[in-house]
């Protein structure tokens, strides 16, 4: 190709760019950072900026634009958010000592995972790098994470079976904003594939990245240790790979010490509560299903924590509640302390208001970035710590004081900065005025010097002009020619003899004399001297900062925590929300149980919630059916059990007056595809693997709510299944399950089968209006409601008549149009999931006329599907 000459500058630009071609170059120019060519259309249009073009005038103009560089972090920010890559490349020497072209390098590449500035990441989230991999038969995957702006890193290992679906529920709980994986790995197809909603930009590296010997090479340098036993990561080769990977492209990127990622954790999925992907959709526990109004979610329900520590701790209690009694009574302790204790309580949420988000100022330390500001503003975030430590002080649960203990004042540090630090600190390290008088003699006399020099300097002027007789002469500053005396022409005939001439206007002379010469380098040196005594003295103190790494990571968890439990114990205070009481046994007992996102949302509209009992075992309250009209109140009955379960184990109080829970393992919920709409992907076969997923990993400690699962489908294939999966999860599974369905039929199972009960939702007739009492009691509903409904709403009489006639027909019909069409092959291919035994059953209801069967047929009928089964 005939490549017309570029000039040196594009030629340097162009070396530069084939380094990263995957990020946005930000190329620093004088006062501006430009983008060339694709980058410059992409930012143009990205960022709506105006599109230019450089070196029209060689006919081969090069697409360009720029942002200046001081309000640069704003427009990076915004490209970040939008899930690009930037690499910032800076003059990295000064261009008024450069010899020709300057010298310009790239400092730091900000990728999504990797952002820690505050208008790229959201405060009270976290911002997680993940990488993963699998293993050579795709058997097992590892995975590991890490927040470069707070320091957590952590590590995991997944197992078959179902190794790479546990995986995407993982990575979908975690919610990364950047993925790591080999280049060939390609884990996220499925998940898209399932409709769910990845936020995270996915970055292949190559593959020796993940190597087993040079991630273990890299974790061994990171923590100082000469082997990963220590770590708990020995024989953990695919974390060992995952978690090497992220250091490599966190040193990659950064440039600068990652001396705050001090310690990894190994961990395992089910040292949690696990909820799967699906149950987190459908619980709405931190996104909405419908739009994008967050305040229907559980966790903005339960958010009023004061600090973005706190608030990041409870998102992260909330998608992994314990499992462990101890644990969860060591936080319900605590919080029932805190609920006691008013005064305690006030107190030390009205300090935690003040608590500057500790963790990330730290980062910002230990990689470079944190200003003069930052460190102001981290020194009045400490202020309130004594204050806060004095409360936990009065506290004496076990908890409470060992978080007291954890919590240290950092006093040292607090008086290291209020010393050092001017409390009109400039924004940028590069500025002047950064450290106060008397922190440094040095500094305080050479400041003295300076501006002795400048008040010579400055009454030079009144004595010049009274020398000279000039009365307009002026004395002045610019960057190019330092101090000059400049007289108008008209009055260059009076200039005395030892005025040397330094420049020439159009109207002016520029001068000096040897006595300014003399003060001006006086005044220039210490100038010079100051800034950088002032930028050295300044990165020493971020250095003390960062030095006390371990401390302010332990103080700043201790933070967290406080804020986590205060605030369940101010909700608890408000809200009405009672102690769960944890035990062994297997019973669930809530009395008066409410929906605590309904019930709030409610409130705020002037209704009350109409509050339920739940009772359930493993002997005659194993499954419940509930059964009732549309807009009955099922579905919320249901989601209310688990929202119970999910905030007691996470160790919050909960919505009842009285609850008694055992510690379950699992939940999951299922929605039936078609009231599924928001989620866009309403096809049976997926509400059909959901279902087996349930039916393959539930355990007799899970709770199941199942949503009017089956509805995906033509009635009776619905029913069918319905009423088998119900049979196999009261003869295998023996979760305790809720299932909300219109299938009316299914109530037959609550008298045939010794554990399933049937509820209703109860409604009542008022003239014309039917009442919704949101009552949930024992029994099935009536039947044919959705007639009963229309008739209220005021239907013509011959209508209702019409359409019961209907709805007689239409039964029978569809019966006999279903036996009419099964084949005798049955469905091999239709229904893959289900063993050829489930076929028969499925055949046999299939064959069934409900309609035509006494009471006792039914149960022979039963019998009989019973015996397929064992
Ligand atoms: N116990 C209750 N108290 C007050 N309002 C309720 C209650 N249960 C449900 N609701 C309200 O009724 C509406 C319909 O409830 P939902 O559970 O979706 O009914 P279903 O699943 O039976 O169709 C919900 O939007 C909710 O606002
Ligand atoms: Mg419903």
């Amino acid at each position: 190709m005939n490549q017309p000459a570029l000039t040196p500058l594009m030629r340097q630009y162009q070396s530069i760019k084939k380094q990263y071609p995957h990020a946005l170059l930000f190329f620093r120019l004088g006062d501006f950072y430009e983008l060339f060519y694709d980058d410059a259309v992409t930012a143009a249009r990205e960022l709506q900026i105006t599109l230019t073009a450089r070196h029209r005038e060689r006919g081969t103009p090069v697409p360009m634009c720029g942002v200046p560089y001081h309000a640069a972090e704003s427009y990076i920010a915004r490209l970040i958010r939008k899930g690009y890559k930037v690499a910032i490349c800076d003059q990295v020497e000064d261009p008024k000592l450069a010899k020709k072209l300057v010298r310009r390098e790239v400092v730091r590449v900000i990728t999504p995972g990797t952002a820690i500035d505050a208008a790229a990441v959201e405060a009270r989230e976290n911002n997680y790098l993940a990488a993963c991999l699998a293993s050579p038969r795709q058997d097992a995957v590892g995975l590991a994470y890490a927040d470069l702006s707070t320091g957590e890193f952590r590590a995991t290992e997944i197992a078959a079976p179902n190794a790479l679906e546990r995986l995407a529920e993982e990575l979908q709980t975690l919610a990364p904003r950047e993925v790591l994986r080999p280049q060939a790995a390609d884990f996220t197809t499925r998940c898209r594939q399932n409709g769910w909603q990845l936020s995270f930009v996915e970055t292949p590296v190559d593959d020796w990245v993940f190597s087993l010997d040079y991630g273990t090479r890299l974790l061994c340098e990171q923590f100082g240790v000469v082997a990963l036993d220590g770590l708990g990561l020995a024989d953990k080769q695919l974390a060992t790979a995952a978690a090497g990977a992220i250091l490599h492209y966190l040193r990659d990127t950064q440039r600068s010490s990652l001396a705050h990622l001090d310690r990894i954790a190994f961990y395992q999925r089910q040292d949690t509560l696990v909820l799967d992907t699906v149950s987190v959709y459908n619980l709405e526990l931190v996104e909405p299903l419908f739009g994008n109004d967050r305040s229907g979610t559980l966790l903005a329900t339960l958010d009023e924590t004061r600090t973005a520590l706190g608030a990041r701790l409870l998102k992260n209690w909330l998608l992994r509640p314990a499992v462990e009694h101890a644990e969860i009574e060591a936080r319900l302790d605590a919080v029932e302390e805190l609920l006691r204790e008013t005064v305690a309580r006030e107190e030390l949420r009205q300090a935690l208001t003040h608590i500057y988000d500790l963790e990330r100022l730290l980062s910002k330390c230990t990689l470079e970035t944190a200003t003069p500001r930052d460190l102001l503003a981290f020194r009045t975030g400490l202020r309130p710590l004594p204050t806060l430590r004095h409360w936990l002080g009065q506290l004496y649960g076990p908890r409470s004081r060992h978080l007291h203990e954890q919590l240290d004042e950092l006093a040292d540090l607090r008086d290291l900065i209020d010393q050092a630090v001017s409390e009109n600190a400039p924004a940028s390290a590069g500025e002047p005025g950064i450290i106060k008088p008397g922190y440094h003699a040095e500094l305080d006399s050479l400041r003295t010097a300076q501006s002795e020099g400048r008040h010579y300097i400055a009454s030079l002027e009144a004595r010049e002009r009274t020398r000279t007789e000039i009365a307009s002469l002026k004395v002045r500053f610019n960057n190019i020619f330092g101090y000059y005396i400049e007289v108008s022409k008209p009055n260059l005939s009076r200039v005395p003899p030892d005025y040397e001439r330094k420049q020439t206007l159009v109207n002016a002379e520029r001068f000096t004399t040897p006595e300014l010469k003399g003060y001006e380098r006086k005044v220039l040196e210490a100038e010079e001297k100051i800034s950088s005594l002032e930028r050295q003295l300044f990165v020493e103190l971020r250095r003390s900062v960062a030095a006390q790494a371990t401390r302010i990571r332990k103080t700043a968890a201790a933070v967290a925590q406080v804020d986590v439990l205060a605030n369940f114990a101010h909700l608890a205070a408000h809200r009405h929300y009672v102690r769960p009481r944890f035990s062994d046994a297997s019973e669930v007992v809530v009395a008066a149980g409410r929906h605590p996102v309904v019930e709030k949302l409610e409130a705020e509209r002037g209704e009350r919630f109409v509050p339920n009992d739940l009772y359930l075992n493993d002997s005659t309250n194993l499954i419940l059916i509930i059964t009732g009209p549309n807009m009955g109140g099922k579905s919320t009955y249901l989601r209310q059990a688990a929202l119970i379960v999910l905030m007691g184990q996470m160790g919050c109080f909960v919505p009842a007056e009285r609850a008694q829970l055992p510690i379950f393992d699992r939940i999951y919920t299922r929605i039936g595809a078609s009231d599924n709409l928001a989620r866009g992907r309403s096809t049976f076969l997926v509400e059909m693997t959901e279902v087996a997923t349930i039916l393959n990993t539930a355990t007799p400690r899970s709770l199941i709510l199942l949503d009017e699962v089956g509805r995906g489908t033509a009635t009776f294939d619905g029913l069918a299944i319905a009423w088998a999966v119900v049979e196999y999860l009261h003869t295998h599974t023996r979760a305790r399950t809720l299932f909300a369905t219109h299938y009316h039929e299914l109530t037959e199972l609550g008298e045939s089968l010794p554990a399933v009960k049937n509820l209703h939702v109860s409604v009542k007739e008022s003239g014309t209006e039917i009442i919704f009492l949101r009552r949930v009691e024992p029994g099935s509903a009536d039947k044919s409601y959705g007639i009963d409904v229309a008739r209220l709403a005021g239907l013509p009489p011959s209508v209702i008549h019409r359409a019961r006639e209907i709805l007689v027909r239409h039964e029978r019909t569809e019966h006999a149009v279903s036996e009419q069409l099964t084949p005798v092959e049955v469905t091999a291919e239709q229904l893959p999931m289900f063993t050829p035994l489930d076929q028969k059953i499925i055949r046999a209801l299939r064959e069934a006329d409900l309609n035509k069967l006494t009471p006792l047929e039914a149960l022979n009928l039963l019998a009989e599907l019973k015996k397929k089964l064992e």
